[in-house]
């Protein structure tokens, strides 16, 4: 996606962590010009990725970032337009705590890393950016993705998850999280 200003001036990594705080760097937390941009790189985002799973409304937003205590991992492509850079997607995490049954019906208790919001450029789905994306996260949190639960994902990412982290099990819910089996092993059921 490209943006009439320069994105490699705002996010200097290749991937960038947000949190609520909306900085990327102390660069552009002393640049309101540049903090502006972010913004709308995230609401672009946001309303590019409720198009691509055909939502109402937006999940993710600079406000909603601000507000709600989730994180967001933004991937961009340096070297493109012209040396200005464009962004590739974003993975956006949280936590939240959920109530939910293990493959025997019984109730578990449990605030658990979710995946809430994820997407890639429509022209750039298929090459392997979802999972650098992906992959980061999990060593940056330090998790596994069999122990995170997923907010309604779409058939894309039940596809992407089985493909790459092998995960097909999952075990029916009544909310609309998707856990698997292995989220289950070694938790404590609620009594
Ligand atoms: N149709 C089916 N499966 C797909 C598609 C597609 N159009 N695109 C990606 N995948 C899955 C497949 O398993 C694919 O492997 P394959 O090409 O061998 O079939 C695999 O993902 C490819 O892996 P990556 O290239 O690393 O993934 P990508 O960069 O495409 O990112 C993502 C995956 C984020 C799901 C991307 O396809 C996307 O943005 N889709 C649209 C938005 C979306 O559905 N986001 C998930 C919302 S649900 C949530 O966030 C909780």
């Amino acid at each position: 996606m490209e943006f009439p200003f320069d994105i490699n001036q705002i996010f200097t990594e290749r991937i960038s962590f947000l949190d609520q705080n909306l900085v990327a760097d102390r660069w552009t937390a002393r640049r309101p010009d540049l903090q502006a941009n972010l913004a709308t790189v995230i609401d672009e985002l946001g309303r590019a990725s409720a198009k691509a799973q055909q939502l109402t409304a937006a999940v993710t937003s600079a406000s909603k970032l601000q507000s709600q205590r989730h994180q967001l991992y933004l991937l961009k492509d340096g070297e493109c337009s012209g040396g200005r850079g464009a962004v590739v997607g974003f993975l956006k995490v949280g936590h939240k705590k959920l109530f939910l049954l293990d493959r025997h019906g019984v109730h578990v208790e449990a605030e658990p890393l979710c995946v809430l919001d994820f997407y890639i450029a429509e022209n750039l789905q298929r090459h392997g950016y979802g999972l650098e994306l992906f992959d980061f996260m999990l060593q940056h949190k330090n998790v596994e993705p069999g122990r995170m639960a997923y907010d309604r994902p779409s058939p894309k990412l039940l596809s992407f998850l089985e493909k790459h982290y092998s995960l097909t099990q999952n075990v029916p819910q009544v909310n609309n999280f998707v856990v698997f089996e292995d989220f289950f092993f070694n938790r404590a059921a609620v009594q």
